[in-house]
């Protein structure tokens, strides 16, 4: 599988089934200069929950793809009264898509929208198919939750974690989630992108080292596979 990376929780995920953009954050990211959304051609697009810095591209996006938006039911509502194609998930469901099983899981956080409308509970999401199965946690902080990733789901080739900090696990935590989570390779997130999440890219991987965990801290724009 291909993974882009486009700055804060940003990922853009190639599976044989599609392709997958979790939380598009382009046009207010003041790491990115490059502002022009055409090169985004998902088949879905999944979201976390209702902040600006996960939800600021996902109508644009949507528009000029037709990709189907995959939310909580709060978030997917809003964009639906919006003309998009949604499908509202809520804690502990799973759907079978095209692209593959997405079910959505807990994460510990809060969520409003934009315009100041609820945004139902915040969450992440594990996704499977034939052959792959990653975790992208969305916002959130170290939670007992995470153990029940592994006893639910096929098991994690990679996780997408937030490392950064003040508003979501800080890396030491992290590296106690991919434990608890079950896997070895971490793609961190939602760190560097403001002045209150910036870490010391080298103290994050040792954290993870220390517990026989990659931290892989991708450039903007890099795409790896894995
Ligand atoms: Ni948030
Ligand atoms: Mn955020």
């Amino acid at each position: 599988m291909k993974i882009t990376y486009s700055g804060h929780s940003t990922f853009t995920v190639e599976t044989p089934n599609g392709t997958i953009l979790f939380d598009p954050f382009i046009s207010g990211n003041p790491l990115i200069e490059d502002k022009d959304l055409s090169r985004f051609k998902p088949d879905c697009i999944l979201v976390s929950h209702g902040h600006m810095d996960h939800v600021a591209d996902v109508e644009a996006i949507a528009l000029q793809s037709e990709a189907l938006v995959i939310s909580n039911y709060e978030v997917s509502t809003w964009f639906g009264n919006k003309g998009i194609k949604t499908h509202p998930l809520n804690h502990g469901g799973k759907n079978k898509f095209d692209i593959g099983t997405v079910k959505y899981v807990n994460a510990v956080h809060t969520s409003s929208l934009p315009d100041g409308s609820y945004g139902g509970s915040p969450g992440g999401f594990v996704v499977w198919n034939e052959g792959y199965c990653f975790y992208f946690a969305g916002d959130t902080a170290l939670t007992m939750d995470m153990k029940l990733i592994p006893m639910t789901c096929p098991k994690l080739d990679f996780a997408i974690l937030p490392i950064g900090d003040n508003f979501t696990m800080g890396y030491e935590d992290a590296a106690i989630a991919a434990e608890f989570i079950q896997a070895d390779k971490i793609i961190g997130c939602h760190y560097d992108t403001f002045g209150y999440i910036e870490i010391d890219h080298n103290k994050a991987k040792a954290a993870f080292a220390e517990k026989g965990k990659e931290l892989i801290l991708m450039e903007l724009g890099q795409t790896i596979e894995l």
